[in-house]
C-alpha cells in the first residue's frame, strides 16, 4: 500500500533520478531514511515498540537498562569519579534507556545518580549523529559516548561481483517505478575497504553481495573528537559503548551470506524489498565491527572490550538481578503457589525469565555486539 508520504518521497526520489541519473543505493538510502520531511526517521509516527516496525533490548526489558548502569557506573569509577560524569546517547529513539539508567542509578547508586549528566540526542530531535557539528554545536561534551543501534540505520553502498569484477548497486527509474541497476563504483573507496578488511570478493560467486557503511568510519572519527581530550595524568578520560547487530569483517563478508545482510522492517515483518514504499519501511545493514574498530583506532581509541551482548549482559550481571528479583518479588511462588495471586505471580515470572531469555538468546538479541574502546 502506498501512502501520501511515501508517494510524494518517491515522486522526490524519481524527479533527482531523472536529474542526475541512477542514484547508488546510499544516496536513495539516505532520501528514504532522512529526506526532511519525508524520511523514515525525521517524520513524527511510531517506529519503534510494539505499535511501530521493530523492537529494541529497550523494549524487552528494564533489565538490559541496568546493565547499562552497571557499565556506566564503572566507568565513572574508573576515570575516578568526576563531579560532573557526561553521557551522551546518540539515536536515543523514545529515550527509554535514559530513564531506565537513571531510575537505576537513582534507586541504586545515588552518589553515581548525582554525578550522572545524561543527555539524549536523535535525528528526530534535529540532532544528526553524523553531522560534524551537532554536538560541538551543542557544547556537550561526553565522557561515554553511547549507542543502541544507531550504526546500522546509517547508509550503506552496495557492491555485488560479477565474473570476478565489483559492480556497485545503483537506483534508476523506468515507468515511474524504482529498479535497481549495476554498474562501475563511482567512488574508489569501495574496493579499498574490502581490500582493507581482506575481504576475498575475487573468489566469490556472481550475485554476491555486500554493504559498505561509509558513514559509520566518518562518525568513529567524529565520535573519537568528541571524547575528552587527554590531562596528562590521566590514563583513561572517556569511553565510546555501541551496541548493535553486525560482526568482524570475516564473519561478516563470506561466501555463505551471498546477498548481504540488508533488511527491511515494516509493521513487524521482515522484507527484503528496500525499494518499496520509501520513508514507511525501516532499512538497516549489519555493522562491520572491524570498520568500527579500525576507524577508532586510526583515531586515537583503544580497544577495551567486544563482546556479544549476551556475554557483555552476563558479565554485567543480568542473571544475578534476575535472581534477586525473583527472591523479592516473586516470594508468592514458593509461599502460595495455589492461590489466584500465586498463579498470577508465576506468570509474571516467566514472561520475565522469558524476556531476560530473549535478551541473551544467542539466535537473536544475545548475537547483537557490543563495542567498547577507549580514549
Ligand atoms: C533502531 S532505533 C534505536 C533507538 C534506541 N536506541 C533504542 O534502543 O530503542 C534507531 C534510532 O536512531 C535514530 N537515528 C537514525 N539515524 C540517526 C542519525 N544519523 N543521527 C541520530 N539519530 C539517528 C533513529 O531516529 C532511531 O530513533
Amino acid at each position: 500500500m502506498t501512502t501520501p508520504t511515501s508517494s510524494a518521497l518517491l515522486a522526490l526520489i524519481i524527479e533527482r533520478i531523472q536529474g542526475e541519473g541512477p542514484i547508488s543505493f546510499a544516496d536513495y538510502m539516505r532520501m528514504a531514511l532522512y529526506e526532511p520531511g519525508y524520511g523514515y526517521y525525521v517524520t513524527q509516527a511510531k517506529r519503534i515498540g510494539w505499535e511501530g516496525d521493530y523492537y529494541t533490548s529497550t523494549d524487552i526489558s528494564d533489565l538490559f537498562a541496568h546493565c547499562v548502569g552497571r557499565q556506566l557506573l564503572e566507568m565513572w569509577q574508573w576515570l575516578d569519579q568526576p563531579e560532573r560524569f557526561v553521557v551522551l546517547e546518540q539515536g536515543a529513539g523514545r529515550g527509554h534507556l535514559a530513564e531506565g539508567v537513571q531510575a537505576w542509578a537513582q534507586n541504586e547508586e545515588p552518589a553515581f545518580a548525582t554525578a550522572l549528566s545524561y543527555h539524549i540526542a536523535d535525528i528526530r530531535l534535529g540532532r544528526d549523529a553524523l553531522s560534524e557539528s551537532d554536538v560541538t554545536e551543542q557544547e556537550i561534551r561526553p565522557h561515554v559516548l553511547l549507542s543502541n543501534e544507531l550504526v546500522d540505520a546509517f547508509p550503506v553502498h552496495i557492491v555485488e561481483v560479477r565474473d570476478q569484477h565489483l559492480y556497485e548497486v545503483y537506483v534508476d527509474t523506468q515507468h515511474g517505478r524504482l529498479h535497481e541497476v549495476l554498474d562501475e563504483p563511482r567512488c574508489a573507496e569501495l574496493a579499498a575497504y574490502l581490500e582493507r578488511y581482506k575481504v576475498p570478493w575475487q573468489t566469490f560467486s556472481n550475485g554476491w553481495r555486500g554493504e559498505i557503511n561509509l558513514n559509520a568510519l566518518r562518525w568513529m572519527e567524529q565520535s573519537a573528537s568528541l571524547l575528552p581530550a587527554a590531562p596528562a595524568r590521566r590514563k583513561l578520560h572517556g569511553f565510546l559503548l555501541a551496541i548493535d547487530y553486525g560482526d568482524k569483517a570475516r564473519d561478516l563478508y563470506t561466501p555463505e551470506r551471498r546477498r548481504g545482510t540488508l533488511a527491511c522492517y515494516f509493521q513487524h515483518q521482515l522484507t527484503e524489498r528496500p525499494l518499496q514504499r520509501p520513508g514507511e519501511q525501516d532499512i538497516t545493514a549489519h555493522v562491520n565491527f572491524s570498520a568500527l574498530i579500525g576507524a577508532g583506532r586510526q583515531h586515537g581509541l583503544r580497544l577495551h572490550q567486544f563482546a556479544t551482548q549476551r556475554e557483555w549482559l552476563i558479565q554485567y550481571g543480568i542473571h544475578e538481578e534476575l535472581e534477586r528479583v525473583r527472591q523479592r518479588d516473586f516470594a508468592l511462588i514458593e509461599t502460595a503457589r495455589a492461590s489466584d495471586q500465586g498463579q498470577v505471580a508465576l506468570l509474571q515470572w516467566y514472561n520475565l525469565r522469558h524476556r531476560v531469555a530473549a535478551l541473551t538468546d544467542m539466535a537473536g538479541m544475545g548475537n547483537f555486539k557490543v563495542l567498547i574502546m577507549k580514549h
